[in-house]
């Protein structure tokens, strides 16, 4: 969906949304696909890049803030499409951040000894949940998924993680009803609750910026590295002007920040494994490349992962 396809439905304009958010497209899931088929085409995808078969994976873990539905998690019918009948599979929410948690989530227990090769999957699609009417966030969002397979190895790849959040800031961005707390009735469909609501764009806009930044900078304090170290930034893909700022507080060149929001929107979770996945298909990273990742979303939410590509 363009931007040009956009302005034919609220008052907005090619020009604002390019200045503001640096989008110029999204992709929008058909009508009959749902998170779970988006996770079973990267799920795929990252089987085949890493040789391995479905059978090796005894971890799932899906990052969503848009399951098929309620229960049964995402994860479990991504794991019986892919045949991973082995594995463990559950869904994980923390939103724009869910794809950092979930990966360390998974290096967490694969360190532990307890699995050996975990898939992890960012899968969104958020043009269910974007109130299509209001200008201030459909011009935002777009649907995606990406994924990734970690397995244990003998030398240690995954540097540092460090995931924050904080519960104070919760009404900034969230989806008010369709939960325990408000459960779906005619009223909360009239008034518009089961769509996405953002309190104060320019307050997530601050705090992305500063988070991100904090959290970098404790995962290169962690691994004892410095700035000048990393190779490439994968941030999170909300905002080109957010990605800009970040990558100025860190100070790393345009060339090192791995940047796709002008195609895809801000894909909330599977922002981060959609731009590694490109970086890596392209060329651009390669074997023992220093990346780093950042994230930041609802909740509020918000990590890094500093690792050896
Ligand atoms: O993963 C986290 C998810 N959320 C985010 O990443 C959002 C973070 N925030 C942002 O990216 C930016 O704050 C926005 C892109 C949402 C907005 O950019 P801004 O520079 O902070 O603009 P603003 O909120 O100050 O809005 C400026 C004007 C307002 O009009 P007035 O009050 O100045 O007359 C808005 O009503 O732009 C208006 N506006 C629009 N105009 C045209 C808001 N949305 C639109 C729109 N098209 N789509």
């Amino acid at each position: 969906m363009t931007n040009q396809e956009l302005e034919r439905m609220v008052d907005t304009s090619d020009a604002w949304i390019r200045a503001r958010t640096g989008i110029g497209e999204r992709r929008i899931a058909a009508p009959d696909e749902a998170t779970s088929d988006l996770a079973l085409a990267a799920a795929e995808n990252a089987l085949q890049a890493a040789g391995l078969s479905p059978d090796a994976v005894d971890l799932i873990i899906v990052a969503t803030a848009t399951p098929d539905m309620p229960f049964p998690p995402t994860a479990c019918l991504v794991q019986h499409r892919i045949g991973a009948s082995a594995a463990v599979a559950f869904d994980l929410s923390a939103v724009c951040s869910g794809f950092l948690y979930g990966f360390s989530t998974a290096v967490g227990l694969i360190l532990s000894g307890i699995y050996r090769t975990a898939l992890v999957i960012g899968a969104e699609v958020f043009s269910r949940i974007v109130d299509w009417e209001d200008r201030s966030t459909c011009v935002l969002f777009g649907d995606g998924a990406g994924a990734v397979v970690l397995q244990a190895t003998d030398r240690k790849r995954v540097f540092a993680s460090y995931l924050g959040s904080d519960g104070a800031w919760s009404e900034l961005l969230m989806v008010p009803a369709g939960g325990s707390r408000m459960p779906a009735s005619k009223r909360t469909v009239d008034e518009r609750l089961h769509y996405l609501k953002m309190g104060n764009g320019k307050e997530v806009f601050r705090r992305a910026v500063h988070l991100m930044t904090k959290a970098g900078l404790e995962v290169l304090s962690q691994a004892n590295l410095k700035l000048e170290d990393i190779d490439f930034l994968i941030p999170h893909q909300a905002n080109i002007r957010i990605i800009h700022s970040l990558a100025q507080k860190l100070s790393l060149s345009k060339d090192k920040v791995v940047a796709n929001v002008h195609k895809y929107g801000n894909t909330s979770g599977a922002s981060i494994p959609i731009a590694l996945d490109e970086a890596v298909r392209s060329g651009k990273i390669t074997r023992d490349d220093i990346i780093l990742m950042a994230a930041f979303g609802s909740g509020l939410t918000w990590g890094a992962v500093l690792l050896r590509w």
